[in-house]
């Protein structure tokens, strides 16, 4: 099966099995795991924070980060699409009590004056107050979709003349910094707090991080142990991350070449489907509005052709490359996809 349901699928290369299995390892929970230690060293430096917070998952990093920012009664204003929003099972609401209300926008490119237009901070007595701002890079739904940097400086410009702090989901920042070149320092600047995922396109098997300064992440430790994700011998996956991070993310640039030539295909034969020039990164989202064949049918039928994709919408098929899809199964793919989506449109 060539798998292009999402780049979480990513199994550990030999190498990275080879680098996980002599880690040095220790008790995180008493602070004892030397490999966990220095990836949080590691990860907080590079995007130029105080402290990390090693998590099983981007969800929990998220939540994390948010409940820093957010008290109980409080609102969150995020992009409609965003992970946080639609594929975190209300864990805003249901941990930390905090209500969201959200912006829509086409790709999910962030533009500063959509979440200012809708922000009210400081709203009294009566109203709920906005304090905090999540922008996801790159946007996962929109379909791998860099935000623009100008438009995050404004953002971070006006959010602070409002008394609003910031949140980055950087789950794929990875991806955002290979497609643009610009540096995670820079990327890390402007957020009160970033979450990272080593678990996608940088190919381990497990693992996230939130990142902030010193004392969020020591609350965010104590939340991370309340919510039951206290780990003991982390250093293994640690190590993961480090292989990850090591060797990993240049390679990204393959993964968007191979997404662009997806949509390339598909395009040639269904213009209106997907445009080439806005696949950013990894991911190409279809749009099959119009067509007689639902997403989930063309999923059926690339099933049988040995292909995996995921309908994330009646009518959106999302495709994801990553470091287990080669340039052949690409080609394969090709051969394939095209003929399906214009099918779908004939009468
Ligand atoms: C943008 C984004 N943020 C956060 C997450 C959550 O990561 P996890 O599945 O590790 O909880 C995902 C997962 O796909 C994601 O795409």
């Amino acid at each position: 099966m060539i798998d292009l349901r999402s780049d979480t699928v990513t199994k550990p290369s030999e190498a990275m099995r080879a680098a996980m299995s002599v880690a040095e390892v220790g008790d995180d929970v008493y602070g004892d795991d030397a490999t966990a230690n220095s990836l949080e060293e590691r990860v907080a430096a590079l995007f130029g924070f105080e402290s990390g917070l090693f998590t099983p998952t981007g969800s929990l990093a998220n939540q994390l980060a948010i409940r820093q920012l957010v008290k109980p009664g409080e609102e969150l204003i995020t992009e409609t699409f965003s992970h946080i929003v639609r594929a975190e099972l209300g864990a805003g609401a249901a941990f930390s009590g905090i209500t969201t209300r959200t912006w829509e926008s086409p790709r999910g490119a962030l533009k500063a004056t959509d979440p200012l237009r809708i922000a009210r901070p400081d709203s009294g007595p009566y109203q709920v107050s906005s304090t905090a701002i999540a922008v996801e890079n790159t946007h996962n739904f929109g379909g791998g979709t860099v935000q623009p940097l100008d438009e995050i400086k404004n953002l971070r410009n006006e959010s602070l003349k409002l008394g609003l702090t910031m949140h980055l989901d950087g789950a794929r920042i990875w991806n955002a910094h290979v497609a643009t070149g610009v540096s995670f320092l820079e990327y890390g600047k402007y957020f009160d707090t970033v979450s990272v995922c080593f678990s996608k396109g940088l190919g381990a098997p497990v693992g996230s991080m939130v990142l902030s300064n010193k004392e969020r992440i020591a609350s965010a430790r104590i939340w991370r142990k309340r919510y039951g994700a206290g780990m003991r011998q982390i250093g293994m996956l640690a190590a993961a991350a480090h292989y990850a991070l090591d060797n990993n993310i240049d390679r990204l640039a393959q993964d968007h070449s191979n997404a662009r030539s997806l949509a390339q295909a598909v395009a040639a034969v269904a213009p209106k489907v997907v445009n080439p020039d806005e696949v950013d990164t990894n991911i190409v989202v279809l749009d099959l509005a119009g067509a007689r064949t639902s997403a989930s049918e063309i999923n059926t039928q690339l099933k049988e052709a040995g292909i995996l994709g995921s309908s994330i919408g009646p009518t959106t098929l999302r495709l994801v490359t990553h470091l287990d899809v080669s340039a052949a199964d690409v080609a394969k793919v090709n051969s394939v996809l095209p003929e399906l989506v214009e099918r779908a449109f004939k009468a």
